[in-house]
């Protein structure tokens, strides 16, 4: 039985808990949660109690070393916001943790090399769940390109469409700063560039990227002649309006993870989208060259109905 504990017990962290606590419950078992919101850490233990899986200790983020030293897990699993991730890698396996992380790995270069060098130091694993990888449509074209099937790949053209719900949802909340999720090129494409090299089974040797705010934010919406703008969802008559707007008090799952826990932090989850404040950009474009010398023409736009 390997034992798991868990940093950062908010949406995604839903999916690792279900198929520890239901799914391979008997290979593993969870022994401890930390976060810095105790409501959702409460929420995490009620859901896994729902699999009849015994509630396990929770940890403020102060805590994280006392809760290594406490419970001993063999794995920390991070679902933390992306800009903490490093931290949590690094020090869990400093530790004598092995980690798997949610994507991205971290948010910039210097953050990258600190978890490279820990590795190299601590020989310790990493791994970081690219899940795109395991949809069925993209191993399938792993192994249509392997097969030589299509022959030698000499360009890809790659394009993303966020939808107005997806994407919208990155302007909501931390991720609409670029200090929390690195902007949509790391936060959201490195799926996607994940992809391509697995595809390709090469690496970039060549990077140009421009990007801009376009839709969403206040400036533009007012250019679209936009009057009427209000902060956050919850509450406001102007967001009755607004089809961007989210709603969490029609949600079970974003009342009990979000609204009931936002007392503790001020984590708003569902802030207007063309609010003033947003860093992050919604027009991308890429163009890579690979070691392989494919060429790559990229796009992601994160507003598309
Ligand atoms: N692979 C995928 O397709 C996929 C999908 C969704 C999210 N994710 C990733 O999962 C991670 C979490 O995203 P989410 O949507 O669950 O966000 P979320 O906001 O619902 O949860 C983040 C959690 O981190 C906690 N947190 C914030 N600061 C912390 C700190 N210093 N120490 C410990 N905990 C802290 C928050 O309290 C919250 O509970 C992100 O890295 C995101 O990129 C991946």
């Amino acid at each position: 039985m390997k034992k798991y504990a868990l940093v950062g017990t908010g949406g995604r962290s839903g999916l690792f808990l279900t198929a520890i606590a239901r799914d391979y419950r008997q290979e593993g078992r969870l022994v401890a949660f930390c976060d810095s919101n105790q409501t959702r850490m409460d929420y995490a233990n009620a859901m896994i109690g729902e699999f009849e899986h015994q509630s396990v200790p929770t940890y403020k983020a102060d805590e994280f070393d006392k809760m290594i030293a406490e419970t001993r897990p063999d794995f920390v699993i991070v679902t933390s916001i992306d800009r903490t991730h490093h931290h949590y890698i690094v020090r869990a396996m400093e530790l004598g943790c092995d980690v798997i992380s949610e994507k991205p790995m971290t948010i910039d270069e210097e953050k990258c090399q600190e978890i490279i060098d820990a590795v190299a130091h601590t020989g310790r694993s990493l791994r970081v769940t690219f899940n795109y990888r395991y949809e069925p449509h993209h191993s399938k074209i792993l192994e249509l390109i392997a097969a030589n099937i299509i022959g030698e790949v000499y360009s890809v053209h790659f394009e993303w469409l966020l939808n107005t719900e997806h994407g919208a949802d990155y302007f909501r909340r931390w991720h609409r700063n670029k200090r929390n999720s690195g902007g949509l090129l790391v936060h959201k494409s490195t799926h996607h560039f994940d992809l391509v090299n697995f595809w390709l089974n090469s690496e970039p040797e060549t990077v140009y990227a421009q990007g801009d705010l376009r839709f969403y934010g206040k400036a533009n919406a007012e250019e679209r002649g936009v009057t009427e703008f209000y902060n956050r969802s919850h509450g406001s008559e102007a967001a009755a309006n607004d089809p961007f707007a989210l709603l969490m008090k029609d949600s079970k799952q974003l009342t009990s993870l979000y609204l009931n826990a936002e007392h503790e932090d001020g984590y708003y989850r569902d802030k207007s989208v063309f609010d003033d404040g947003i860093n992050i950009e919604d027009t991308l474009g890429v163009i890579v060259r690979y070691k392989s010398k494919a060429i790559m023409t990229y796009s992601l736009n994160a507003y598309l109905p």
